[in-house]
């Protein structure tokens, strides 16, 4: 649930394009379309992509919202072109009736949005669902999370990812040394994993699934640094920054469980195993250790915010499974579309800018301000940084 920002997207995955509008964001924040551009770009490598990001170079124009390269507080609008709109307009996707029919898809995919979608909206042809449930959605809320970052980079919050399984090849998720370099190592991984050993198994894997025409999916990390104490609250169930990351994380498509800190492993261990110690460190206090992952009763402790998310196989399958025709009734193999073997890489940029507007709101929350310097003034004045 947010608090102090808004946004909304809207478009399909084969229509005109995509457009987003982010409001209640500060003025005076140095934003540019280059910046933007450069998360659109991360989210579209990755091993295990499909054809589709082949075609697509995002690139998100600015509508409003922004001159002369800062934020005017009013709300940002932004434009995301779909290059394949050309191959779509006149027929499939047209806005008024085309001239000859376009045959229905009525092959539900198990594990999409397709049949329960179908059911209700009343709908006899599936495109109706999954041109708005496809992921292309979140390309849009990338470049509205990329203007976050813009906003917490200024105060010095920084957001990382990395992927720490694919299927059952699993990398160490205990990563400790944040620096500037981290997304520029994960990027530099045709996996976004850290340990090259390991992300040479997980490529290996993904060859082998795409080649039996199955997908597989995996887990991710999302981590931010620099995240003052108090944002979030545990007043309020609403207002628990877990909770909201969590609520966040898991309405990007295809995510099956989010975890804060050492999450499901905590299940298994003793207190004194999970809970981090504190001790005085001169005149500062601290914790030994970040097992809960930056986050204590619902706030930010200081610590950086760790949030592990997995993400089940992508539904659409070369080799389709079972499925029955909406309107015929008889059995057939479920509708085969352009698809992805593999998206975690891509899934885990999604998942720092859906970090990346949650940070927004809960720090607009507690600081308060309409414009960054105002912002600035009160987080110094509260000495909380
Ligand atoms: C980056 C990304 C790419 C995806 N690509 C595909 C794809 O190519 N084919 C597909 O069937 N599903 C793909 N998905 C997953 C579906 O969008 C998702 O499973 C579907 O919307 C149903 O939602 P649910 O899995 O959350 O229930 C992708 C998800 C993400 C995050």
């Amino acid at each position: 649930m947010l608090h102090k920002i808004n946004f909304l997207t809207a478009g399909e995955s084969h229509g005109k394009g995509l457009s987003g509008i982010l409001e209640g964001f500060p003025a005076g924040v140095p934003l540019s379309e280059a910046f933007i551009a450069a998360d659109l770009a991360r989210r579209q490598m990755g091993h295990g992509r499909g054809g589709r990001m082949k075609i697509e170079t995002d690139y998100a124009e600015i509508l409003s919202g922004v001159r002369h390269g800062k934020t005017l507080g009013s709300p940002i609008g932004l434009w995301i072109e779909n290059r394949d709109w050309e191959n779509w307009k006149a027929d499939r996707m047209s806005h008024t009736t085309p001239l000859e029919p376009v045959p229905e898809v009525t092959l539900p995919r198990p594990g999409h949005a397709d049949l329960a979608g179908m059911q209700k909206f009343g709908f006899t042809d599936l495109r109706n669902v999954l041109e708005r449930s496809s992921a292309r959605e979140t390309a849009m809320r990338v470049a509205l999370g990329a203007v976050c970052r813009a906003f917490l980079k200024e105060l010095g919050v920084e957001i990382f990812s990395h992927v720490i399984q694919i299927g059952p090849v699993k990398a160490s998720n205990t990563l400790t040394n944040l620096n500037a370099d981290t997304n520029a190592c994960a990027d530099a991984s045709a996996v976004r994993c850290l340990d090259e050993g390991v992300a040479q198994k997980m490529i290996a894997h993904i060859d082998e699934t795409r080649k039996s025409g199955d997908s597989i999916g995996g887990v991710f990390e999302v981590l931010a640094s620099g995240v003052p104490v108090g944002l979030g609250s545990y007043t309020h169930w609403d207002r628990k920054l877990d909770a909201r990351l969590a609520s966040a994380m898991m309405s990007i498509n295809a995510m099956k469980s989010v975890s804060i800190g050492d999450g499901l492993d905590v299940a298994e261990a003793s207190g004194s195993q999970v809970h981090d110690e504190i001790v005085k460190d001169g005149e500062n206090i601290r914790r030994t250790t970040n097992h809960a992952g930056g986050i204590e009763g619902g706030m930010s402790n200081g610590e950086p915010i760790r949030a592990q998310v997995t993400m089940k196989p992508i539904p659409t399958l070369a080799k389709p499974l079972r499925s029955v025709d909406i309107k015929t009734r008889q059995p057939g193999s479920a509708h085969k579309e352009r698809t992805d073997a593999c998206a975690v890489p891509a899934a885990s940029v999604i998942g720092e800018a859906m970090m990346a507007l949650i940070l927004t709101d809960a720090l607009l929350e507690k600081f308060g301000g309409d414009s960054l310097d105002q912002i600035k003034a009160h987080i110094k004045a509260s000495g909380v940084f």
